[in-house]
């Protein structure tokens, strides 16, 4: 299985990718990872592991699309099979997510549909909610609307800060994220209408 990482920010997630590949936890090969931030430490994770890192400046197009068809081009030429967002705060396109349909995972730090958009931990929090969590699922045209692949709880505090839940989450998103992409190697996910079966069997 190949695949590619699309990440904007620090990249912990995209970290634990890495580490569950090279412990074999993961059977594939993270071709590329590709960044709108052209200063983001996932582009410098990437570096220190070998792998090929790109940074796409999206002011360089006029129209949001051809973002989008940039980063198409270069994963169509690595042949990518499963697309990874982690922490990619650019919404993608039509174009795109149609182009990879059922191949693009996403995580997000709430259990949807509570929650979704930017800042998912602070609006949890403003909330008052007691448990949050954090969702992997599959991409489909809406804003964190798609297939729910695997979700778990995580209990908010009264002394909680963004940065303390956020931690937290942090670290059951890096479990939760190498589980789902395990189980997408393995052929074990279906889609089903707006459901994700896993299939253990
Ligand atoms: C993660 O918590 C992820 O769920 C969130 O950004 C963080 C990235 O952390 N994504 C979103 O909020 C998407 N709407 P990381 O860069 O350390 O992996």
């Amino acid at each position: 299985m190949k695949m590619a990482v699309l990440a904007s920010g620090y990249g912990s997630n995209l970290q634990a990718i890495i580490d569950a590949i090279e412990n074999g936890e993961i059977n594939g090969k993270l071709e590329i990872v590709v960044s709108d931030k052209k200063d983001a430490y996932a582009l410098e994770r990437a570096r220190r592991h070998h792998i090929e890192d790109h940074y796409i400046n999206p002011k360089v197009f006029s129209v949001r699309d051809e973002f989008d068809r940039a980063v198409i081009a270069l994963l169509q030429e690595r042949k990518v099979d499963l697309v990874i967002l982690a922490g990619f705060m650019r919404l993608l396109s039509p174009v795109f997510v149609n182009q990879f349909m059922g191949k693009i995972m996403n995580i997000h730090p709430s259990l949807l549909p509570s929650f979704p958009g930017l800042n998912g931990v602070e609006q949890a929090l403003e909330y008052g909610v007691k448990v949050t969590g954090c969702t992997v699922h599959f991409l489909d045209e809406g804003l964190d609307t798609g297939p729910v692949i695997l979700q778990d709880t995580v209990p908010v505090y009264e002394s909680d800060t963004v940065e303390t839940l956020h931690e937290r989450i942090h670290s059951v998103e890096h479990r939760l994220y190498t589980r789902a992409i395990q189980l997408f190697s393995q052929g074990k996910l279906s889609i089903e209408g707006r459901k994700c079966i896993i299939n253990e069997g």
